[in-house]
């Protein structure tokens, strides 16, 4: 049984569902701090069978060591955490305390617990700004924001216990851009407020919440000046942690992959690619260059497919497709 922490999350609900399509079991641990309980309900109708859910705090060690008590857990997938860059600039212990305070838990309870496979919710955030694209794993590691240092801090972490215990299974995936939605329409990306994030954006835009979408800069080295990412749809990234679950039953060891596809797309493409998926216009007006932005940031994913049998497979059309059919039918996402 795999425990998967933030599962009711945008990447843990979809990564349940994957795990559920591969004939796996889970326990889905949220404490709902970005996230509505209603996910639970939309999971199960997706998968046809009742999800096992305990709602608890991953930094409260009781509530985590009853879970390993009460289940055979034989490995955990941690998502549970804080993600927005601009509130960790604000709050910067919020996000130490629970980014990492909040993993050094989870293994902590897991080591005692005597569970040894972790895979772990980085982000290409880590790779800070890349000097080159494609970005492989080996590429120098930096942090501008607090929400990317507590992804380079717990990366570390991991590299230190894994030295004092070289018997466990850790991998650190490290996320490009997850977009889009399980095609049912039934769960997807549910941003509170106003998104920071251009899809949920240009598709609050396309249903007529917002009037125009605001492009952070005009004037970056690329292909139209607008910025480049390697946007990738949840249900792919989903299925590459079952891939690394998959690898673990076979070897052993410690692994930092990209998941991206290892293709970039412009601003100006992913509105593009919007508005025939939706047929409907985007309306857009240039300003500044959003500060702490990079020009351009997509995956070399070839670590990936070589050892995890694992590659994206859904197209754009595909994200902007699923994203607009789970706007439609949830106008203000699961309220
Ligand atoms: P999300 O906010 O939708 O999901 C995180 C879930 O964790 C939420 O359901 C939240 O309620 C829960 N949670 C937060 N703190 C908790 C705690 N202390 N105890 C229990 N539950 C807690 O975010 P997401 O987009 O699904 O991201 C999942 C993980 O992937 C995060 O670690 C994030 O940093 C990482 N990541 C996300 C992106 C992205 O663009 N979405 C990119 C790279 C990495
Ligand atoms: N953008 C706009 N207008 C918007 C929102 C975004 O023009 O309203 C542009 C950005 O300037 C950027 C691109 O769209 O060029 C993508 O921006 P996102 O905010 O969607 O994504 P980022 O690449 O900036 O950041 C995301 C997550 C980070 C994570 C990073 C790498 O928000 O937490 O991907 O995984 F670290």
């Amino acid at each position: 049984m795999i425990l998967i922490t933030g599962g009711t999350g945008y990447i843990g609900s979809h990564t349940a569902i994957a795990l559920s399509n591969a004939g796996s079991k889970a326990v889905i641990l949220d404490n709902f701090s970005n996230s509505n309980f209603t996910v639970l309900s939309r999971i199960s109708r997706i998968c046809g069978a009742q999800q096992i859910f305990v709602k608890g705090d991953v930094r409260d060690a009781a509530r985590l060591t009853s879970i390993f008590d009460q289940f055979p857990i034989t490995a955990v997938i941690h998502f549970a955490g804080l993600k927005s860059v601009g509130e960790s600039v604000q709050q910067p212990l919020e996000y130490y305390d629970n980014n990492v305070l909040g993993t050094a838990k989870v293994l902590e309870t897991m080591r005692r617990a005597n569970v040894k496979t972790f895979i772990f919710s980085s982000s290409a955030t880590v790779y800070g700004n890349p000097r080159n694209v494609p970005i492989k794993e080996n590429y120098p590691l930096s942090a501008t924001n607090p929400y990317g240092r507590s992804k380079l801090i717990v990366e570390n972490i991991l590299t230190d216990f894994y030295q004092s215990s070289p018997d466990w299974n850790i991998a650190v995936l490290r996320y490009f851009n997850p977009v889009g939605a399980h095609e049912s329409g039934l769960i997807g990306e549910d941003p509170k407020g106003v998104p920071n994030n251009l899809l949920p954006y240009i598709s609050q835009v396309a249903i007529g919440l917002r009037s125009k979408l605001t492009i952070f800069g005009s004037d970056y080295p690329t292909i139209d000046g607008t910025g480049v990412r390697d946007y990738i749809h949840v249900m792919d990234l989903a299925e590459g942690h079952v891939a690394a679950l998959n690898y673990f039953n076979k070897k052993q060891g410690f692994i930092t992959a990209n998941l991206g596809t290892g293709h970039g797309y412009s601003v100006l493409e992913m509105v593009k690619a919007f508005e025939a998926a939706s047929s409907r216009k985007i309306p857009y007006e240039f300003a500044e260059r959003r500060r702490g932005d990079v020009a351009e940031c997509w995956s070399d994913p070839t670590f990936a497919r070589e050892i995890l049998g694992w590659k994206a497979s859904r197209k754009i059309e595909k994200m902007c497709t699923d994203s607009w059919h789970w706007q439609l039918q949830n106008l203000k996402g699961f309220k």
